[in-house]
């Protein structure tokens, strides 16, 4: 029996904390467990998959339609509301009652040769120039939504309608410009581009790779941006067949196209280190003619005669197992050499969250969710750990056999002492009662070991999801 012919309540993807929900509602005043301190005020919003029809065909746990899950905190008291992107994709099906797209896992829509997949918006939110922009991973037509009312703007037409771009295009906090990048498998592979402040399209190139790639996420510094052209591959062979597969070129160098904020296609700098294949950086800088980036890509295994067994990584990346390492690369522009180092491992961790007012800037420490080993059984997030990335220690909290927690935010307390001065806000799924809190953890010091400082259990669940973002009320009010 094939997933398509089982109940969708036996459908992993579709069944337990993964299942999706019917109602958009607003809670204010949550009951708290705890104390919610009052010296932040911020809005932590997260992103996810949530089917609005359901679906009839070999469901992929990223088909789902975006919704956005917020919770806003206002001197200790805390609200919460979620709502559906308001995709063009997911607009079509409403009017025609029913589903029109397929999911990954089926052929892609023949009528729509413009837009074949799905995009459902519903992997990745950022905050730029007063809006909360949605973003999906297969890059897609970004969402503008309204950070008070989660009231989808409309589609963002970044350089001219229907421009794509990747999730994890990067805002800077500090010059309100939004550092963006699309990819495709056919030429060009992938464009990079400026967004400034004032949401006009400052600057785009073409950027040019020897084959399409799977780029997942960007970097940025102060000065620079950093693009990813790792030797992870969709498979040729199913490329042209129309399917979904990736090949793993472990002869092949990783390349980092390192990039003046502002500059030419010709001004890319590309430096090569080991295969490698990464999803998220935890953060870059500059540092003297350095350029520094830190990150968790898979861990690489050998085959029994000593090679890199590039099977294990496409297993691993194909069912979506977790393998993880803390890793630093050192771009030197002056030699155009690379240094890379393992950071640490011996915990297996990812989603990293960072204090965003260092995004670009040398920092010390990364929130990172964290798995136990192996990962063939079904998914567990069940802690956070701060790492230090100067020694690759780190102060961890776990909950325990089967809690799922998801990517957290990092609120800033008001007036902060120093770059670990704040808060993790995070959704968490406790499946033994069935239910779902915000938790909310201190970070200064070895705090984050003690457990949360405060919980609100929410009157009914929220699914699980991907990635989310913490905007301060600070940053909010620059936009009001
Ligand atoms: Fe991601």
């Amino acid at each position: 029996m094939n997933a398509a012919d089982l109940p969708v309540h036996e459908i992993p993807a579709l069944s337990g904390n993964n299942a999706p929900i019917h109602q958009e509602d607003a809670f204010d005043d949550l009951p708290v467990v705890g104390t919610v301190p009052a010296d932040f005020s911020g809005l932590y919003v997260r992103n996810g998959p949530n089917a609005y029809y359901p679906p009839e065909w070999r469901y992929h746990a990223y088909d789902g339609d975006g919704m956005l899950h917020a919770v806003r905190f206002d001197q200790g008291r805390v609200s919460y509301r979620n709502r559906w992107i308001q995709t063009e994709a997911l607009q079509e099906e409403m009017a025609a009652g029913r589903t029109l797209w397929k999911g990954l896992k089926e052929p892609p829509r023949a009528d729509r040769p413009d837009q074949p997949l799905k995009n459902n918006s519903n992997t990745d939110v950022k905050y730029h120039a007063g809006r909360l922009l949605t973003m999906w991973y297969r890059s897609g037509v970004p969402y503008a939504v309204d950070p008070y009312t989660l009231e989808t703007l409309g589609p963002v037409d970044i350089d001219g309608p229907g421009t794509r771009i990747s999730a994890h295009s990067r805002p800077d906090e500090h010059t309100g410009e939004l550092m963006w990048f699309d990819y495709d498998t056919k030429p060009p592979y992938m464009r990079y581009g400026v967004v400034g402040p004032d949401r006009q399209l400052r600057h785009a190139i073409e950027v040019d790779l020897p084959a399409p790639g799977l780029p997942h996420d960007m970097a940025v510094t102060e000065n620079y941006t950093i693009l990813h052209d790792f030797p992870l591959r969709p498979d040729p062979d199913a490329l042209a067949a129309g399917r979904y597969k990736v090949r793993f070129y472990a002869d092949q160098p990783s390349r980092f196209g390192v990039i003046p904020r502002y500059g030419k296609a010709d001004e890319i700098r590309w430096f090569e280190a080991k295969p490698a294949y990464m999803l998220h950086v935890v953060n870059a800088w500059e540092e003297g003619d350095e350029i520094v980036m830190v990150g968790t890509p898979y861990r690489l295994h050998k085959t029994a005669d000593g090679q890199t067994d590039s099977r294990r990584l496409e297993n691993t990346i194909n069912q979506r197992q977790r393998d993880f390492l803390l890793y630093e690369w050192r771009f030197d522009l002056k030699t155009g050499l690379t240094k890379e180092r393992v950071i640490d491992d011996v915990l297996n961790s990812e989603f990293p969250v960072i204090n965003g007012a260092y995004q670009g800037r040398k920092n010390r420490w990364s929130y990172n969710i964290v798995f136990p080993p192996g990962g063939r059984e079904e998914p567990r997030f069940p802690g956070l750990v701060k790492y230090d990335l100067e020694t690759g220690g780190y102060i961890a909290y776990s909950a325990g056999p089967n809690f799922f927690y998801n990517e957290p935010g990092f609120a800033p307390r008001d007036n902060p002492r120093s770059e670990d001065d704040g808060y993790l806000v995070t959704l968490a799924w406790n499946p033994r009662e069935q239910r779902s809190e915000i938790q909310l953890f201190d970070c200064y010091g070895a705090a984050l070991a003690q457990g949360p400082v405060a919980s609100l259990p929410l009157p009914r669940r929220v699914p699980n999801g991907f990635h989310a973002t913490f905007v301060s009320q600070a940053t909010l009010n620059r936009w009001k």
